[in-house]
């Protein structure tokens, strides 16, 4: 199939593409950048021996995404781009509503203008809120704490409403905590500046960017105090929406939300040590106090995709560490040096 892949220089966008080749469709890549280099693209190209034809273009520019259906012809929408830093999206609310809806009603819209009938969302664990867990998608209320997780609700629900209306076939993919890089250490996580996220803070801190990790909070009721979470490997992840592709194109469904994680809780000092054994390198840290809107465990009930989908995050914490790793260690600079 011919899969335009929106924001597909970013960190799952990129090994998404990967996947899409190995498995023998055919994806076209569209970013703006806003959070990627453009160092990326020459990587992937490395990785599957293909030229991926590649659009610089914003989407919440409408009448330029009606342009870039028109020429691409896309069979299938995997929509991952958006703004996606929490914090950012509470200091800076109208930036990611802006970004994040306008760009999903381009691309619904101009699916609509070339008869493009199915689409793959990126969505969020952030959706259930502090619901209980194992998290599953039968959750009657969605919730978040975060605009940036409002707009995933929105979006689930517009594409929803287009759904109904248009006939078309979409997934929601709800995502747990991605983590890892491609196994050849050519591509991975590229954060600008200091990272939010654990895993890419604990791999600048064994390479020696910075100091320490500090632990946001070491008194949660866990066993060891420290936050859980649901990690799953970026490649899996990747895997899963090919799958999810699959199945949705063969028009039997309208739409549906599927989870992607491993159903694992692993704990905030679980990855350290792992990180530790994994790299053969220290990672200092010292446990500080919570980080506000952190909730003690999150984690996924996977079972409707492995039901329905056939999908099942295979990668353990160790080759999440290692291959994490071994992307860190050989880019310390990420892409800005390619
Ligand atoms: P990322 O920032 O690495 O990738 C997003 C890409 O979208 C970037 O390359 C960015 O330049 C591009 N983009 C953003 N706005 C754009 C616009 N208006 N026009 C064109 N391109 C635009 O993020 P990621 O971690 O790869 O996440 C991909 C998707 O998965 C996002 O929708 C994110 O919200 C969602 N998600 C991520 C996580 C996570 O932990 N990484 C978890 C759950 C859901
Ligand atoms: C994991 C754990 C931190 C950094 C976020 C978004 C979520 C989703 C995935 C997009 C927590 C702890 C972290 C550090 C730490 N994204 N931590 N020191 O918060 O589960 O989820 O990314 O949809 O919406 O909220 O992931 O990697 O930030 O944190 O102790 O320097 O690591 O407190 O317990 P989180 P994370």
């Amino acid at each position: 199939m011919k899969v335009l892949v929106t924001g597909g220089a970013g960190y799952i966008g990129s090994h998404t593409v990967v996947q899409l080749v190995e498995a023998g469709h055919e994806p076209v890549i569209v970013d703006n950048f806003v959070n990627s280099s453009p160092g990326v693209l020459d990587r992937i190209n490395e990785i599957t021996g293909r030229e991926i034809e590649f659009h610089e273009a914003d989407l919440t520019d409408v009448k330029k995404t009606l342009q870039l259906f028109d020429e691409v012809r896309p069979e299938a929408v995997i929509h991952f781009a958006s703004l996606k830093a929490v914090g950012e999206s509470v200091e800076k609310p109208l930036m990611y509503f802006r970004n994040n809806l306008d760009s999903a009603l381009s691309v619904a819209e101009a699916m609509g203008s070339v008869g493009c009938q199915n689409i793959i969302f990126s969505s969020s664990a952030t959706v259930y809120g502090d619901g209980d867990v194992p998290m599953n998608e039968n959750q009657e209320y969605l919730r978040s704490d975060s605009p940036y997780g409002r707009t995933k609700i929105m979006i689930e629900q517009i594409l929803t409403d287009v759904a109904a209306a248009h006939s078309i076939h979409v997934a929601l993919l709800r995502y747990f905590n991605p983590v890892g890089a491609h196994e050849s250490g050519l591509i991975g996580e590229d954060p600008l500046g200091i990272p939010n996220n654990l895993m890419p803070y604990v791999a600048q801190v064994a390479a020696g960017r910075r100091e320490r990790l500090t632990v946001h909070g070491g008194d949660y009721d866990t066993p060891d105090g420290t936050c859980l979470r649901d990690y799953l490997h970026v490649v899996d992840l990747a895997e899963g929406h090919v799958k999810a592709l699959e199945c949705i194109a063969e028009g039997n469904v309208s739409v549906r939300a599927w989870n992607l994680g491993r159903g694992r809780a692993v704990s905030v000092l679980e990855i350290v040590h792992a990180f530790k054994e994994a790299s053969g390198v220290d990672v200092p840290y010292v446990i500080g106090p919570r980080r506000a809107g952190d909730l003690p465990s999150v984690w996924a009930d996977p079972s409707r995709a492995r039901d329905e989908l056939g999908w099942t995050a295979e990668r353990t914490v160790a080759d999440m560490c290692a291959d994490t790793w071994r992307w860190q260690s050989s880019n310390p600079d990420g892409y800005r040096a390619s």
